[in-house]
This record gives C-alpha cells, sequence and structure tokens, in this order.
C-alpha cells in the first residue's frame, strides 16, 4: 500500500542546511491504523508532508500502490492527492459556507465529478458517521463532535487508498479525541480504510495496530499492538517514550 525507503529531506535555512529526515524506511499495509510518534521537530509533518507530495524529498522512494510518487509531474501529484489520498487536519477545515453535505462532498467537487454515485457515498457516509440528521446544516450550527465526524467523512469521498491525519486530536479533549478515533476505527471497519495518523498523544496512539516512532529524523523504534489490550498497548508506548527521553 505504501512503502517509504531511505527517505532524506533537509531544509535550507541561510546558509544552513537542517537534515530533518535522515534515511526513514517503513511500509504500510492495506487496512493497517498507524500512529506515526516522536517528539517535537523529529519531523513526523515533514514525512507526512512528502508523503502527501506538499514537499518534494530529497532522496529515497516513496511508492503509493504501484506508484513511485517522485516520477510523477505536477498534474499527476494533484490527482494522487485528490484520488489516492484524504485528509484529516488539526482544525478539520470545514468551510463555514457550505453544509455539512456539501463539505463532505468538497473533494469530490474539487476532483470534477459529482455524479449519483457520489451523492449516495456522501449518504453512506452520513449514516456511518450518524450525522444524516444534520446534512443539510452548517458548521457553525454543528457540534465539535460532528465537526471532526464531518471531516473525517470528508477524507473518505473519493475512495482514498489511505487517509493522512496530522496531530487531528491536538487540539482537543480526551472525550472530543475518543471522537476522531472511533471515526478512523469505523472509517476501517466499514470501508477498510488505511489511516496513518501523526500524533504525540499516546492514548490516540494506543488504539492503532503499530506505532512507529521517530527521533531525530531517522525510525527509532516500530511497536505493533499484536493481541495487547488498549491499556497495555499504552503503557508500552509511555515506557518507550520515556526510554527515549533517557538515553
Ligand atoms: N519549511 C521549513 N523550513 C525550515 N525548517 C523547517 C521547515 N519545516 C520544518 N522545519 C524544521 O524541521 C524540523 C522538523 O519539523 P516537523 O517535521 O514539523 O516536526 P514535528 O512535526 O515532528 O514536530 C523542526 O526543527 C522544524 O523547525
Ligand atoms: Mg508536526
Amino acid at each position: 500500500m505504501l512503502k517509504v525507503n531511505d527517505l532524506h529531506k533537509s531544509y535550507q535555512v541561510g546558509k544552513t542546511t537542517y537534515e530533518v529526515l535522515k534515511g526513514v524506511s517503513f511500509e504500510i499495509k492495506k487496512g493497517e491504523f498507524v500512529a506515526v510518534m516522536g517528539p517535537s521537530g523529529s519531523g513526523k509533518t515533514t514525512l507526512l508532508n512528502c508523503i502527501s507530495c506538499y514537499i518534494p524529498a530529497d532522496r529515497g522512494s516513496i511508492m503509493l500502490g504501484k506508484t513511485e510518487l517522485a516520477s510523477l509531474s505536477q498534474e499527476q501529484l494533484a490527482t494522487v492527492r485528490n484520488k489516492e489520498l484524504g485528509f484529516v487536519f488539526q482544525d478539520f477545515l470545514l468551510l463555514d459556507g457550505l453544509s455539512v453535505r456539501d463539505n463532505i462532498l468538497l473533494p469530490a467537487i474539487i476532483g470534477g465529478s459529482v455524479d449519483p454515485d457520489t451523492e449516495r457515498r456522501a449518504d453512506e457516509l452520513c449514516r456511518i458517521f450518524g450525522i444524516s440528521d444534520i446534512r443539510e446544516k452548517y458548521p457553525a450550527e454543528i457540534s465539535g463532535g460532528e465537526k471532526q465526524r464531518t471531516a473525517v467523512a470528508r477524507a473518505l469521498i473519493n475512495r482514498p487508498m489511505m487517509i493522512l491525519a496530522d496531530e487531528p486530536t491536538g487540539n482537543l479533549d480526551s472525550k472530543s479525541s475518543r471522537a476522531v478515533i472511533d471515526s478512523f476505527l469505523q472509517a476501517r471497519q466499514a470501508m477498510g480504510a488505511t489511516i496513518f495518523m501523526v500524533t504525540h498523544d499516546s492514548f490516540a496512539a494506543s488504539f492503532c495496530d503499530r506505532a512507529i516512532i521517530l527521533r531525530d529524523g531517522q525510525v527509532w523504534r516500530s511497536l505493533e499492538r499484536g493481541d495487547m489490550d488498549r491499556t497495555a498497548f499504552q503503557d508500552t508506548l509511555l515506557d518507550s517514550v520515556r526510554e527515549m527521553g533517557r538515553e
């Protein structure tokens, strides 16, 4: 599904080069729910932005399905972003002037194809996420939890290969965080969605199948949940974070 190999990325600030990703490699399978963790500044957002095709990597490869992203033109990258990737942002970025239903349809509108099939899919997503009754409402008229579910439904409207989320629970209390995580779990169960979630929150990460922990621009550790229950996995993650702090 996603195969990242030996990814390097540095930023040039004035005369200084900052190496942010120093050979990151990992793979994500279809239907997996994976967290990317690591301290602030460890390169999580940079990694996500490379996979999203927002910034070009310096070296290494990113294969999404059978496509090597570095080989694509700007136009092809825009299509990949619109059709193959679904995005969930920290503050959800719903458009105030559009109804819940039109917000969900937005990626399809941008992609130029709102056919009856897509409209049926929007209605199905509303049903899956329990927002059918509010689909004609506007963002200002709905609760935080409903906004989150709308944002996740929107990320799924074009049936992307993968959902990318950067700190989707970052600004939320624990109850709302739980609502976001639940909608990811639901998306996976109902549609087999593959989810790649950047988070520094071990609570959010503990719901995932696996956590990839970055440090200093490299994969420091990859932890499988296996048959651990959620709290045991959260303890494992916390132990790892503490261990990293000590090293
Ligand atoms: N556009 C940029 N130009 C220069 N430095 C950047 C840029 N974006 C991020 N950085 C630096 O790269 C490092 C990693 O940032 P980031 O990927 O946002 O980390 P994280 O999301 O893990 O907190 C930080 O030191 C940050 O200051
Ligand atoms: Mg970040």
